[in-house]
């Protein structure tokens, strides 16, 4: 079917897509009245419905599209290789594509993040991760290590061991119980800090890595195998880390024999301007968990860099990792992966978010004489801006007023007005922003303008 859609080709696909087709993390129910949103194409930052209108990819898709829509030496890249070699498995086997990748990931990433082991997706990386540590920790006789410590609402995926990593309650609650382990520590919101260190930076970042410490003493140091962490907690609305809360929390981790892993499933990939979130903020993870941007979405992919120390017990002898998923490394994925490195390499990708992101930044925040904005926070291309009922006491909304203004307003005057983000209220309610990273200042404009005309409104209907 092309991309251009007559008014009964758009009828069929609504009835079979109401009939047939289940979306993730959505209430069906809603349409039993009304239309899905059906996305049809999409170039550079835009995407296009049904019907031809226009949205600014404010997400990037699901903070995926790094190098925008409709690159088609990208695509051609995926499909050269799928009339090569469209499949073989990374069991007991290798393809040129993956160990090409294998390569260019282990010199891009820090430190001796050397060995590579890809997965098809954010989920899977984490489960790996988890999986990878225990299963270390047992090869070098420390059986007891099991445990993983995260922060309070950060997402880590939805497979039940990722799951049990994820702090947010709600979509927990209906899968318990979940895989023992799974403990949660503070996360970095400072426009929430505990009252104590409310005005200082530095003070809440030393409490916030303290309270890693506390928690792993609490829990007995030898019960626990790792803590992750996202370099920029996305889920509550983009939490940067404060000055010197990595550097602390790695010599916690270092000093309790503690395994810090990044996960860098949204970070990586120039979101917040370096391939990877540790660079930016210096710090060295034992692992890296990826995937989203590394393929833009072109194809799917993810998958976690570890240590060599890591390796080590799987390189000798008869051990081996016991874990695969059939369409990890996917060649297809991994030639698509390569063409996205390539893009960032050509149009300095990396370059762009940096040169830019300032301005980013100031044109959200003109935002922040709207009375309806309390915060707007994040780095590199990956904004969450904060909604309150009131600035000067910061007060939140209570759960019915978020589910009128962010379901029942906010998401579909947004989109209605030509802006892809996401509002959301599993933390405090706030809008994320995650564009393409070939976005300027013209986009900026675009997203500020839509904002501020939807969120004026949105005050009059509280
Ligand atoms: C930090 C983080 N980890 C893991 C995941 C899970 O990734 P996936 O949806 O590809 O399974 C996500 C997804 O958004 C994520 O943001």
């Amino acid at each position: 079917m092309s991309t251009s859609y007559t008014k009964d080709e758009i009828a069929a696909l609504q009835e079979k897509a109401k009939r047939h087709l289940w979306l993730h993390f959505t209430r069906m129910s809603s349409y039993a009245n009304g239309d899905m949103q059906v996305i049809v194409r999409g170039e550079g930052q835009y995407v296009y419905d049904q019907n031809g209108k226009r949205y600014l990819d404010g997400l990037a898709g699901l903070f995926v599209s790094q190098i925008g829509h409709g690159r088609t030496e990208v695509a051609e890249a995926g499909a050269r290789q799928a009339a090569e070699l469209a499949y073989f498995p990374l069991w007991s086997y290798a393809h040129p594509q993956a160990i090409e990748l294998a390569d260019r990931l282990a010199a891009m990433a820090p430190g001796d993040l050397n060995r590579v082991f890809f997965t098809s997706s954010g989920s899977e990386a984490v489960e790996s991760a988890w999986k990878l540590a225990k299963q270390y920790f047992k090869a070098i006789g420390q059986p007891g290590r099991y445990k993983v410590l995260s922060r309070s609402i950060a997402y880590h995926g939805t497979s039940l061991g990722a799951l049990a990593i994820t702090g947010l309650p709600g979509i927990k609650e209906p899968f318990e119980p979940l895989p023992a382990g799974g403990v949660r520590v503070p996360n970095t919101n400072f426009y929430r800090a505990p009252a104590f260190v409310a005005d200082d930076e530095t003070a809440f970042g030393v409490w916030a890595a303290d309270e890693i410490e506390r928690t792993i003493e609490q829990e007995g140091p030898e019960s626990v195998a790792a803590v992750f962490l996202e370099p920029v907690q996305n889920s509550g609305g983009c939490f940067p880390p404060p000055p010197g809360y990595f550097q602390r929390v790695r010599e916690i981790c270092d000093r309790h024999g503690v395994l810090l892993v990044s996960d860098e499933v949204i970070c990586a990939f120039g979101r917040l301007g370096y391939y990877f979130g540790s660079d930016r903020y210096g710090y060295q993870p034992d692992i890296i968990t990826f995937a989203k941007g590394i393929t833009s979405g072109y194809a799917p992919l993810g998958g976690m860099m570890v240590t060599d120390k890591l390796m080590e017990p799987f390189s000798e002898g008869h051990t081996s990792f016991l874990h695969g998923v059939t369409f990890a490394g996917h060649p297809v994925s991994c030639a698509v992966a390569m063409a996205n490195l390539d893009v960032f390499e050509k149009e300095d990708l990396l370059g762009n978010v940096r040169a830019n992101e300032n301005a980013f930044r100031a044109t959200l925040e003109k935002l922040g004489d709207l009375p309806i904005v309390g915060d707007v926070r994040g780095a590199g291309y990956f904004y969450g801006i904060e909604l309150v009922k009131d600035k000067a006491t910061r007060a939140t909304f209570d759960d019915g007023e978020s589910e009128r203004l962010l379901r029942g307003f906010l998401s579909h005057a947004l989109f209605d007005a030509g802006l892809i983000c996401r509002a959301d209220d599993r933390g405090d309610p706030v809008i994320q922003l995650s564009p393409p990273l070939t976005c300027t200042q013209e986009h900026f404009d675009e997203m500020e303008q839509i904002l501020r005309s939807v969120l004026t409104e949105a005050w009059t209907k509280i």
